[in-house]
């Protein structure tokens, strides 16, 4: 496998992106002998593996696709999900927001399908860890197959429990909450966190972000921030250039803070 090398040409155990003239695109890890079967015909991995990355390629019915390395946010809209992933305009931001770099320890609930799980442990490999907090089994089952697809799963350390009952991390980095009612679980979230360190949470409707902000205000959170991002796609057409004609017009609202502690004493001279 060669993913974490920069080879420039597709190898054994790669993840590849193939993408159709009509832009429906597939990720395969690629297998010698394996084949898959599209729409547009069957593409041999044994005609991939060795080829330069960024080739154009026909299916064993002439049809064109492009060889190319999958983006994080191919890999994100490409995961299997039963519940509302966070969309990567949003994950990415997170990422700056919280300094979520290579090294660092970040706790975060609930995993769901393991959107956020994959970004974060992307980030912060080889030598950080991410703790995935979920109650419900099955939600794990899933995204513990997935990260394990992708190639991370070994830098996230997945556990179930309601996090009701707090986490067991101490001076995290970085915690998000991704589930409806984060205020019920802030003082647990203030006693995983180091000093200073990043709180996130994102929330669907207007409401539910004021309740969380009184609540940060009360549970010893400060520098609060809350943002929105709305993202417009176009038509990438040199001779009609125009935005879609569909957008998303609402992901969820971003709420930042910081874990402050106590005030210092003022030293007389
Ligand atoms: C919207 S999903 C998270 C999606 C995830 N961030 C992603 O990008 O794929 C919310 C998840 O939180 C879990 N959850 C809700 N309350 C919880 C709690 N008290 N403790 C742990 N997990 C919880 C739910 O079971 C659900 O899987």
């Amino acid at each position: 496998m060669n993913d974490e090398q920069n080879t420039s040409l597709a190898g054994p155990g790669d993840l590849a992106l193939l993408v159709g003239r009509d832009r429906k695109s597939f990720i395969v890890r690629l297998e010698p002998g394996a084949k898959l079967h599209t729409h547009r015909g069957m593409v041999s991995h044994d005609d991939l593996i060795g080829v330069p990355w960024g080739t154009r390629f026909t299916s064993h019915k002439g049809y064109p696709f492009l060889l190319l390395r999958p983006s994080t946010d191919d890999l994100v809209r490409d995961l299997k999900r039963t519940t509302q992933i966070i969309y990567p305009k949003d994950l990415g931001y997170i990422l700056m927001k919280m300094r979520i770099v290579t090294g660092c320890r970040v706790v975060e609930a609930g995993t769901g399908s393991g959107g956020l799980t994959l970004v974060l442990a992307q980030a912060v490999a080889p030598t950080g860890r991410v703790y995935s907090y979920e109650v419900r089994p099955e939600m794990q089952r899933l995204a513990r197959r997935n990260l394990d697809a992708l190639g991370v799963g070994s830098v996230v350390e997945f556990k179930l429990r309601d996090i009701g009952l707090g986490f067991d991390e101490r001076n995290v980095d970085a915690l998000f909450l991704d589930l409806p009612t984060p205020w019920d679980y802030l003082t647990q979230a203030r006693q995983a966190l180091v000093g200073g360190g990043f709180f996130g949470s994102i929330l669907p409707t207007t409401n539910q972000v004021s309740r969380l902000i009184g609540a940060l205000e009360e549970a010893g959170f400060g520098f609060i921030e809350v943002e929105e991002l709305l993202l417009r796609q176009y038509k990438a057409v040199s001779a009609r250039l125009r935005p879609m004609d569909r957008m998303v017009a609402h992901t969820g609202y971003l709420i930042f803070a910081r874990a402050v502690g106590r005030q210092t004493e003022h030293t007389e001279e």
